[in-house]
């Protein structure tokens, strides 16, 4: 089974559209010092306002998904401050990140509006990044497998199978988000195996066996390629670390290196 390797930044409240520009040029140059193999997604997920920036230099030819941080529920109306899939697709995103444990924490969002959300993206045509995670108490107590499927299932309630051929699965244990501390590649491949037993489960399993199941939580540079050697770990999540162009790209390059990309 083919899955190609996905490699997404998430900049969170960071990078003004200014910034993101001074990013994209960044990107643009080392990727022509030294281009990344074929067989591999880059994308990055910018605040709303550095949405555009990026757009136009996708439009130029810069090798990235555009990504959105959230979308809303609804398709327009009163909702001052909020932003729609509508919206995030005309500005050029190809996809939502949905289900964010700082969106479900910071921000209270549910299984049920989550679900919501991705009903949303997925009849509209933006395919989501689901995130899902255990947070250290409830690995602790040993809910880590429960707290999975029960964030999958409630997740993916709202939509039908034949919708969510482009979805794709990041498992984030919320205590490695912006910690330093990653998960072991251990822990990982017993996550993503379970991840991918369970979506096997509500989805028809040819489906299940076809998405990717990203990684996220403290990766770096220095500590993708192991991960990205796992079996089921079809990339990654990267908040802190694609910041920077530079290590968003080392991380790309150590993720090719590792599913044996030609050239990589
Ligand atoms: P981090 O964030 O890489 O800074 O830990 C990951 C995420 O929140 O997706």
């Amino acid at each position: 089974m083919t899955r190609v390797p996905f490699v997404a930044g998430n900049w969170k409240m960071n990078h003004t559209a200014t910034a993101a520009g001074q990013w994209c040029d960044a990107l643009r140059e080392r990727l022509a010092a030294a281009p990344l193999p074929d067989g591999l997604e880059l994308g990055v997920a910018p605040a709303f306002p550095a949405l555009p920036r990026v757009a136009a230099e996708i439009a130029a030819g810069l090798p990235l998904t555009l990504i959105a941080q959230n979308a809303h529920r609804e398709l327009s109306g009163a909702f001052t401050g909020a932003v729609s899939v509508p919206m995030l697709l005309d500005v050029g995103c190809r996809r939502v990140i949905l289900g964010h444990s700082e969106r479900r924490e910071i921000f209270g969002e549910t299984d049920a509006l989550i679900a919501r959300k991705l009903r949303t993206a997925v009849e509209n045509g933006l395919p989501p990044i689901l995130c899902i995670g255990e947070t250290e108490p409830e690995r602790e107590a040993g809910r880590t497998e429960v707290v999975l499927e029960q964030q999958l299932q409630r997740g993916l309630a709202e939509a039908r199978a034949e919708q969510l051929d482009e979805l794709v699965v990041a498992y984030e244990p919320v205590w490695a988000i912006g910690t330093g501390r990653h998960a072991t590649p251990e822990q990982v491949s017993a996550a993503h195996a379970f991840v991918r037993a369970t979506l096997a489960g509500i989805l028809p399993p040819e489906q299940a066996a076809r998405l990717r199941i990203l990684y996220g939580g403290s990766v770096q540079p220095g500590n993708a390629e192991p991960l990205a050697r796992l079996e089921e770990v079809d990339g990654f999540l990267v908040g802190g670390a694609s910041l920077e162009a530079a290590s968003f790209e080392e991380i790309a390059r150590a993720t090719a290196r590792a599913k044996g990309l030609e050239g990589a």
